[in-house]
């Protein structure tokens, strides 16, 4: 499958898009779309159960089949389905690879997974493999190799896969996203953002146990949940259509907080408070682009801190600021070295998708309205068979700073090189157009 590719020749390209045109039952093969999109949900806990309540809010979307391996999640996702929709979907309960079973019903066109990480790939593999499209929350892989797996079953299979980065559609990440195609911020030079959230009581539950994200930060240091932060920024960047990631550089402060969130919740003798953690409580990284640019990249998930992603955008001509939400254009902004506020940009560059979605989004969706608009999109996709507005690129590219920034904190901060997962078409890839709903 090329990305490249135009809808009709995207559908046409031989017979491993066979697998996703047949799809469904009252879908139709060729150019016109399936009415109704029905989707598989893998995974619903937290983050699955507000997926699946945003999918509802969908016009012709249907929930047919729900997995986990927690019974009761399984069941409230049924009850949630089924009393929006009258439906109630199938469950599988029956462990950890039930979800093979759910991925190979013949009455599916989509498998979204909001499991732990370790399981984004495996369900990814066996959706786009039984020919069903893959929405996988974030990251998608967590190694090199999972992430190669991701690209090359995609290209193999035919069947698009898209990491469902809801921040790419933040309402001023998409602002700024069309400011720098009109050009007001000149030529790109640097980006920074960071995944900057307390998110400690995710890592350790009130009843005193060491959850699944715990687990990784006992384990591994270094940036462990990149793609929030790096989504945007690779799309104002036009990484891997136009320039790509060439190499990173990476280092983490001590390991304090999730041993001191412990001691102080449940004693300094509490089994979690004398554990020792691999994660450093900020790991920060330093990325290098083929054109030369420069990105800083943050993870800080275990601090007592105010939330902020921070997202500076940079360029020869001026920088917007999103930590204060504020703006600068030489010759444009009123006051020498003063910003202004971006509220009036935000209204005079509004992004398509905004104008277009708005009213249903703030209303239906979590996170401002992202959630809506990036689950609007993906179905999007699925309905016109077309490819997904990120695609396994993309995907690859901003999970692959997990094993990277690892194995660099790992080696003293050594210089560690990005694989290019388009082989070379990101040199003619076209940007990430600028289109509404
Ligand atoms: N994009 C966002 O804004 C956002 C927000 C929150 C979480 N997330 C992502 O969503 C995912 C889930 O996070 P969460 O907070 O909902 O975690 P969670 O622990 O609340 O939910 C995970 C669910 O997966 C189930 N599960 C575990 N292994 C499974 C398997 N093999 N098959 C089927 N089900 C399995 C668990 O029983 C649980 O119900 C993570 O990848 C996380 O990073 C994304």
């Amino acid at each position: 499958m090329d990305r490249l590719l135009g809808r009709r020749t995207f559908l046409r390209t031989g017979a491993t898009m066979t697998a996703a045109l047949a799809i469904g039952a009252d879908s139709t093969k060729g150019d016109t779309p399936v009415k109704t999109v029905r989707v598989g949900m893998v995974g619903v806990g937290s983050r699955g159960a507000s997926l699946t309540n945003t999918l509802l809010q969908i016009p012709g979307v249907e929930v047919t089949a729900v997995c986990d391996i927690r019974e009761e999640h399984a069941k409230a996702a049924q009850d949630l389905v089924e009393k929006s929709s009258g439906r109630r979907p199938a469950s599988y309960t029956k462990g950890e690879r039930d979800f093979e079973n759910l991925c190979h019903r013949d009455d599916l066109d989509a498998v979204i997974t909001a499991t732990p990480w370790e399981w984004h790939t495996p369900v990814m593999l066996c959706a786009m493999r039984a020919g069903k499209y893959g929405g996988t929350e974030v990251p998608a892989g967590l190694t090199v190799q999972e992430c190669w797996d991701l690209v090359k079953t995609s290209e193999e299979t035919g069947v698009p896969c898209m990491m469902l980065e809801n921040v790419n559609y933040f309402q001023n990440v998409l602002t700024v996203l069309r400011m720098v195609r009109e050009g007001l911020f000149g030529e790109m030079l640097h980006c920074e953002a960071g995944y900057q959230h307390d998110v400690r009581f995710v890592h350790i539950s009130d009843q005193g146990e060491l959850l699944w994200r715990g687990v990784h930060a006992a384990a591994k240091n270094g940036n462990l949940y990149p793609t929030h932060p790096i989504g945007p920024i690779a799309w104002w960047m036009n990484i891997n259509r136009g320039d790509r990631f060439t190499y990173l550089t990476s280092m983490s402060a001590p390991a304090r907080g999730l041993k001191a969130y412990a001691a102080a919740k449940f004693g300094a003798d509490h089994p979690l408070a004398r554990k020792d953690y691999a994660l450093g409580d900020i790991n920060t990284t330093l990325i290098k682009t083929e054109l030369g640019k420069t990105v800083t990249l943050y993870y800080d998930s275990c601090t007592p801190r105010p939330y902020d992603l921070i997202f500076r955008a940079q360029g020869t001509k001026g920088i917007y600021m999103g930590t204060l939400d504020k703006v600068f254009l030489e010759g444009v902004s009123p006051e020498h070295e003063q910003y202004e506020p971006f509220a009036p940009y935000q209204e005079k560059y509004a992004h398509p998708l905004w104008k277009d979605l708005e009213t249903e989004a703030k209303k239906n969706g979590g996170h401002g309205g992202c959630d809506y608009i990036v689950i609007y999109e993906f179905i999007k996709a699925v309905r016109n068979r077309t490819q997904t507005p990120q695609d396994m690129y993309d995907a690859a590219t901003w999970s692959v700073i997990v094993p990277l920034t690892i194995e660099s904190v790992a080696k003293q901060s050594a210089p560690v090189e990005f694989p290019d997962f388009t082989r070379g078409k990101w040199k003619t890839n076209p940007p990430v157009s600028v289109t509404g709903a």
